[in-house]
């Protein structure tokens, strides 16, 4: 039997400087748009989602940050939208803040007149307590492989929220607040119930205290071209 190509060799980690690496060959070099990625990305969340709830069993909150990890869940949304699936979804941070394709996400969500709630501090914590506790799944898109440092507030307060609201959690690539390399939780950290890697699973969620935090990975390719996985990975 023909093997498709995503199967063809056996799933390897990489740390978060390699992935990086990867991905700027891919946008950089190879000339794969940005939102092209983004797109195949919310899509494997999307469809991660699908097979834990359906659009009937009640709404999905999908927590953003303001990064490209937040762009994906963004990008998840939109098509879980399509879908039929009633959403809550928020920003850690300011939409102005936005980079492009995060935003290209974020504009289309505000005319499809879906709300985007913005938490730039904890001010704003008091209004995320509803949709947590509507929700019927979370979606983690708050932080990925550009965490710098200790987790900072709103994120810390939201990350130790999702914990708490003990819904099932995707992780978007990683947990929020999970070091993709050690496995170390960068102070709070997501416990995810699935993780949707992106591109190749990152070393951290097999590491140390990982696999706790990551619950069961699921690798997408979002279409990094085949030979950059396995020639870099
Ligand atoms: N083309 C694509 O769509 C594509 C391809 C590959 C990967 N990805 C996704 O993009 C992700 C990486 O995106 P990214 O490089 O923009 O990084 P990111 O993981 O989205 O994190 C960057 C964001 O988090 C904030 N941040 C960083 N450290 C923080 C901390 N300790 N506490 C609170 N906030 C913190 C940054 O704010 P400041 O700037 O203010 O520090 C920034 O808003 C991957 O994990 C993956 O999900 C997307």
């Amino acid at each position: 039997m023909v093997k498709p190509p995503h199967q063809s060799r056996a799933p390897r980690v990489v740390s978060v400087a390699k992935m990086q690496q990867i991905d700027a060959e891919a946008i950089e070099t190879i000339g794969v748009p940005r939102l092209l990625l983004m797109e195949h990305a919310g899509l494997a969340v999307a469809r991660a989602a699908r097979t834990l709830t359906a659009p009937s069993a009640g709404p999905i909150l999908v927590c953003c940050g303001a990064g490209f990890n937040g762009g994906d869940g963004l990008a998840a949304a939109r098509h879980l939208h399509e879908w039929g699936y009633p959403l809550h979804l928020l920003v850690a941070g300011s939409l102005t803040h936005l980079r492009a394709e995060p935003a290209t996400y974020a504009t289309i969500l505000q005319r499809l007149n879906l709300p985007l709630l913005e938490v730039p501090d904890t001010k704003r914590l008091p209004q995320v307590e509803r949709p947590l506790e509507e929700c019927v799944l979370i979606i983690d898109a708050l932080l990925g492989i550009g965490t710098r440092g200790t987790v900072r507030e709103p994120i810390a307060s939201l990350i130790a929220c999702v914990n708490h609201s003990g819904k099932p959690v995707i992780a978007v690539d990683l947990p929020s607040g999970l070091d993709g390399d050690t496995g170390l939780a960068q102070g709070p950290a997501v416990k995810a119930t699935v993780t949707v890697a992106l591109g190749l699973p990152k070393q951290g969620c097999f590491a140390g205290a990982g696999p706790s935090y990551a619950g069961s990975v699921i690798v997408d390719s979002i279409t990094i071209p085949r030979t950059l996985l396995e020639e870099m990975g």
